[in-house]
């Protein structure tokens, strides 16, 4: 049977196996998916010796990314934009290496959250790597602006430098959180670990266009600090990054396998799971 599996560490609380194993009882797919704990020495080897018994892709999570990135011998154009990979298929010509987070989000705005990003003005928040991950399906997705605002703001500045070029020149830029003060946004896009420490980024008054969509990529079974800051601010609208986490998944799951699994049925059960835990 072909192995699949979720590498990093930790990974006891991963929701892959669940969302895989769904997909392939869905689409009839016969494979198996486990979750594997990574060393802190060794991520190479570890991979290799799954790769050497039936292993045949591999999902990877923090802290591994970028070490999954430096060990593929063939990158995605979208994997090389993002500097790191989420998604590692082992085939005869070597271990190929995708990353599938950026295109995961701009499908949960676009198709599960009816929220078309052509024309919008977007604000990203963060400049490490869950941000640099997904620039480059957003600025493909065709937004009027891509602001990029950070603690750090030369982090910001170096983030917008790096994807603005042909036709997005003068459509990214990136600062300081100050610097937002007087611009509104269509979608605020929180990538920031703020959450980790309980903290939300300080966005100024005003932030939040007529209608806006606050999107959070971290997920909780309540509504994230940084969720509850922006409808407490005038978002009209607010997700977490749970749909994110599923459409990332189908993405990796249509690379391995060729077909598409439906996102919604395995979003349900995850919101549920995740109420009842
Ligand atoms: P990740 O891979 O999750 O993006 P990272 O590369 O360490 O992790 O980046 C974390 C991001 O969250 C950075 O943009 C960081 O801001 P700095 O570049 O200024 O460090 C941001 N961040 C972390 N804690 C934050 C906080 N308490 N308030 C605001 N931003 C925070």
């Amino acid at each position: 049977m072909d192995r699949y599996a979720v590498i990093g560490n930790p990974i006891a609380h991963s929701k892959s196996p669940v969302i895989h194993r769904a997909f392939a009882q869905q689409t009839g797919q016969h494979l198996s998916y486990e979750a594997i704990l990574g060393p802190e020495e060794g991520f190479a080897d570890t991979v290799r010796a799954f790769a050497a018994s039936s292993g045949r892709g591999m999902n990877v999570t923090v802290p591994f990314k970028l070490d999954a990135f430096a060990l593929a011998d063939h990158l995605s154009p979208r994997a090389q934009a993002a500097g790191a990979v989420n998604t590692l298929s082992f085939r005869l010509d070597g271990i190929h290496g995708d990353n599938t987070d950026g295109v995961g989000l701009i499908r949960d705005l676009e198709v599960n959250l009816h929220c078309p990003l052509a024309g919008k003005r977007v604000l990203l928040l963060g400049a490490g790597g869950a941000a640099r991950g997904v620039m480059q399906p957003l600025l493909a997705a065709q937004p009027a602006q891509v602001t990029i605002a950070n603690r750090t703001a030369a982090r910001a500045q170096a983030l917008a430098e790096r994807f603005a070029s042909g036709t997005d020149a003068g459509k990214v830029e990136g600062g300081s959180f100050d610097r937002l003060a007087g611009q509104a946004f269509d979608v605020i896009i929180n990538a920031t670990s703020a959450s980790l420490a309980n903290d939300v980024p300080p966005l100024p008054a005003g932030v939040y266009a007529s209608g806006a969509l606050a999107y959070d990529m971290m997920y909780a079974a309540t509504p994230t600090a940084f969720l509850q800051a922006a409808t407490a601010s005038g978002a009209a609208h607010t997700a977490d990054g749970l749909g994110m986490l599923v459409e990332q998944a189908a993405e990796s799951f249509l690379i391995w396998r060729g077909v598409r699994p439906a996102s919604a049925p395995v979003l349900t059960q995850l919101r549920a799971m995740l109420a009842e835990a």
